[in-house]
């Protein structure tokens, strides 16, 4: 098969972007983190002090000129030229984030964008609407899930790595509301597409994640050559 799409969705650290990231290594296949894109749009906003104006954050995403280049495993995010990735992955921002993700406008330009990156090669996108909206062809499908208090522990540790000051918490409560947005949205809400396969990451190692993706890969494959 030339060209296959691997697309996943699942609410905050459930270990989506891990398991895209080495998947894509080992595979080849370009990784699209499309939590980015809105991440991007959303520092943008804060930082010209008008993300609560929707009109404001229509405009500036339709005018932005944004790329993303998958370096030695980071996400490299451009915005107009800027490079903005040191910047999106903030308490700010991820507290923002599912906000300015439920603008409709918003999520045209960057389905749209998104659907780009998929012309050239083989791809594997993580989101919340990659299954059912994006790409609801995609050759493997998959609904990433873990426990809420492993998720919670997971982005604690995420922080504090970073040299982010929270508390456990804070960070609790940052899961648990963006969960709530990010599932509640009227446009594009985050759901198991009916013929995503799901996987439950809470007792999982990296390595089982990713051999239970491979073979789903393989299967398709398989099913896809001519007999
Ligand atoms: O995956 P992430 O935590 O970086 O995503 C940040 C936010 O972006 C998430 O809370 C909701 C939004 N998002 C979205 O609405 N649709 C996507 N395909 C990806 C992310």
């Amino acid at each position: 098969m030339s060209k296959i799409v691997v697309a996943i969705d699942g609410p905050a650290a459930s270990g989506k972007s891990t398991a895209a990231k080495e998947l894509a290594a080992l595979l080849g296949y370009t990784y699209l983190d499309t939590g980015a894109m809105y991440r991007a749009i959303t520092f943008l906003a804060q930082r010209s002090s008008f993300a609560d104006d929707e009109s404001k954050v229509i405009k500036l995403t339709q005018n932005l000129d944004l790329s993303l280049r998958f370096e030695n495993g980071v996400t490299r995010v451009f915005a107009n030229g800027e490079e903005v990735t040191d910047f999106i992955r903030t308490p700010e921002v991820s507290n923002k984030v599912s906000e300015i993700s439920r603008i409709a406008e918003v999520r045209i330009e960057l389905v749209r964008l998104q659907r780009n990156l998929a012309k050239k090669g083989s791809i594997v996108a993580e989101g919340r609407d990659i299954t059912t909206v994006v790409f609801p062809n995609a050759d493997v499908k998959i609904y990433m899930t873990a426990s809420v208090e492993t998720r919670v522990e997971r982005r604690y540790k995420e922080f504090i790595e970073k040299g982010v000051d929270v508390t456990m918490d804070e960070v609790s409560k940052l899961v648990r509301k963006r969960d709530q947005i990010d599932s509640g949205r009227e446009v594009s809400p985050l759901m198991k597409a009916e013929d995503a396969v799901e996987l439950d990451t809470t007792c999982l190692t990296v390595e089982q994640e990713l051999n239970k993706i491979v073979e789903l890969i393989k299967s398709v494959e398989q099913n896809s050559r001519p007999k």
